[in-house]
């Protein structure tokens, strides 16, 4: 869990920035070395200015310098830090984007029994992963650099002085290794609890109308209260960690400090040091301290960030739906066979389907029937490559469909579903959804073809009409008759539609199956349906 190893994983995504990240890292570097005259300067003003010369001039010559490497360091910093913020969000965005484009290839049977806030909470965990970036954690690589250089200036001043930080670092670094570990584990069980959390919240925007209807508050609430405690409780336990993990540090610092007024106070008393030295001295031994302290908070908090990596390719790892050998499905589909199809949802899940077999031939008009809960929806999502056969087979000119590639399939195949979900955007956006080359006057002039403007010139705002996910703007039977507006639009050599008549009126059921009846669409038709009234032309019946 955590391991170091992991952030090699990150490379491919840093690789595309890796010009700028070079630059950064030179800017870095050349932050640190500018950082190192300014305590032998200071320290040296105090012995040959203000204890010696007391001259104004040179106090001036020094203060220009000073003040020089200041400026140009902040120069430096600035140009540097804006870099590696620029990086950080780049990197993060490219995250989050490989690993939507990711969950949208994952197979049905990982998706459908996950819940969709857990999903969407472990996107959002890209920005934990992203804090890799962030300039003040880049630059404490290079405070090694800096605190290296510091060491051997100090052993030059004096070795004794020199020995009293060097010994001192590595409890701090021990300290933090420890820590390390425990912050892992709690930074898990915090990422936990948020994703689980955050499904709780999905779920309750999503039903809140129906909450609303079934006075469901109390118990939603509870179980969110639940989750929310679960969540603080970790979160507390994670600060705790890291507030103890600081306030050790800050103790061996404190005592680090103390050591050295001692041994440089005794030393200034028997005239062997110098006051400037032990200024240049502190100055230094506080650059290392930093240092220190910066490498072992990073250790601590780079072990989350470790985990976020191993949780994000756990995702990134995943099986896509598609099988390395899947391939293209060049010609149009002219028969499809189911022969002995079984299937479950789960390993655990009971058998919904068992031993399926019917064969339809291109161009075959066909009423699929069966008992609520038989499996007739099931197996529209076998056709659409969404689940895979338990047992059995579904072949598409002869060729099994697991051999190829679900995306050529589905372009192929269009669909009315059952449920219709329209998607933020206008209608006409609905219905050019996956549409290649289509534009609005195909649209208006399949409408016009359909006769269904008067239809459409009823919605507010006519196929401009807003969609939100909030309200509806549309009703259930006008999302069905611009779903079929979309199928029907889409050249498919298949077309299958899951109950297109359960929510219509007299009229848009006219108008649904008046244009099927009337040969709007000629490939292989699939209806399901309950209702048989007005789908006699459907001439072929399958049962199941
Ligand atoms: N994602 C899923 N996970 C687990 N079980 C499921 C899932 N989807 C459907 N089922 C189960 O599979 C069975 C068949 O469902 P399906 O939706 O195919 O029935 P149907 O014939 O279309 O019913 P209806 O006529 O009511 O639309 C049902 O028992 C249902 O509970
Ligand atoms: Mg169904």
């Amino acid at each position: 869990m955590g391991k170091w190893r992991s952030l090699l994983r990150l490379m491919p995504f840093v690789r595309p920035y890796r010009g700028r990240f070079a630059l950064g890292c030179l800017g870095l570097l050349a932050g640190s070395l500018l950082a190192l005259p300014g305590p032998l300067l200071i320290g040296q003003v105090t012995d040959r200015v203000f204890l010696g010369s007391r001259s104004l001039e040179q106090l001036l010559v020094y203060l220009a310098v000073i003040a020089g490497l200041y400026i140009v360091g902040y120069a430096v910093s600035i140009a540097t830090q804006t870099a590696f913020v620029r990086i950080n969000n780049l990197v993060v965005n490219d995250m989050r984007t490989a690993v939507m484009s990711k969950v949208m290839d994952l197979p049905m049977s990982y998706l459908s029994g996950v819940e969709k806030g857990y999903v969407q909470a472990r996107i959002q965990e890209c920005s934990s992963i992203g804090t890799l970036f962030t300039p003040s954690v880049i630059s404490t690589f290079f405070t090694v650099v800096q605190a290296t250089m510091a060491i051997v200036t100090m052993f030059v001043l004096n070795w004794m002085l020199a020995l009293v930080v060097v010994g001192l670092a590595p409890v701090v670094l021990l300290t933090s290794r420890s820590s390390g570990r425990a912050l892992a584990a709690g930074a898990k069980e915090n990422m936990e609890s948020t994703a689980t959390l955050n499904a709780a919240c999905f779920e309750i925007v999503n039903g809140i109308e129906d909450i609303k209807i079934l006075n469901g508050k109390a118990p939603h609430l509870k179980l969110f209260a639940e989750k929310i405690a679960r969540l603080v409780e970790s979160g507390v336990k994670l600060g705790r960690m890291g507030v103890v993990f600081m306030g050790n540090i800050l103790l061996v610092n404190n005592a680090t400090s103390l050591l050295i007024l001692f041994v440089a106070g005794l030393l200034i008393l028997h005239g062997q040091f110098t006051v400037g030295l032990f200024l240049t001295f502190s100055q230094y031994s506080t650059q290392v301290f930093s240092s220190t302290t910066s490498i072992s908070t990073l250790i601590t908090f780079l072990k989350p960030v470790c985990l976020g990596t191993e949780r994000l390719y756990e995702l990134l790892d995943m099986a896509a739906e598609d099988g390395p050998g899947a391939h293209e499905l060049t010609e149009p589909i002219r028969r499809l066979d189911f022969e002995d199809v079984s299937f479950r949802y789960g390993d655990e899940l009971p058998l919904v389907l068992g031993g399926v077999s019917f064969s339809i031939d291109a161009g075959e008009r066909v009423l699929l029937q069966g008992a609520n809960g038989s499996g007739k929806t099931t197996i529209l999502k076998l056709l659409l490559a969404l689940y895979r056969p338990t047992s059995g087979r579904i072949t598409i000119n002869g060729e099994d469909s697991c051999n190829l590639r679900s995306a050529d399939l589905r372009r192929r195949i269009a669909v009315v579903s059952q449920s219709i979900f329209l998607f933020h955007g206008t209608v006409l956006d609905n219905i050019l959804l996956g549409q290649q080359g289509k534009t609005r006057s195909d649209v208006e002039a399949l409408i016009s073809r359909l006769g269904m403007e008067r239809f459409f010139s009823r919605l507010a705002d006519g196929l401009d009409t807003e969609i939100t996910q909030s309200s509806s703007s549309v009703s259930g039977g006008q999302a069905q008759v611009i779903a079929l507006v979309r199928a029907l639009l889409s050249d498919s050599d298949v077309m299958l539609l899951d109950e297109p008549v359960a929510n219509v009126d007299a009229e848009a059921r006219d108008l649904v199956v008046g244009c099927l009846e009337r040969g709007q669409f000629n490939g292989m038709l699939i209806v399901i349906s309950h209702q048989t009234e007005g789908l006699e032309f459907l001439r072929r019946r399958i049962r199941i």
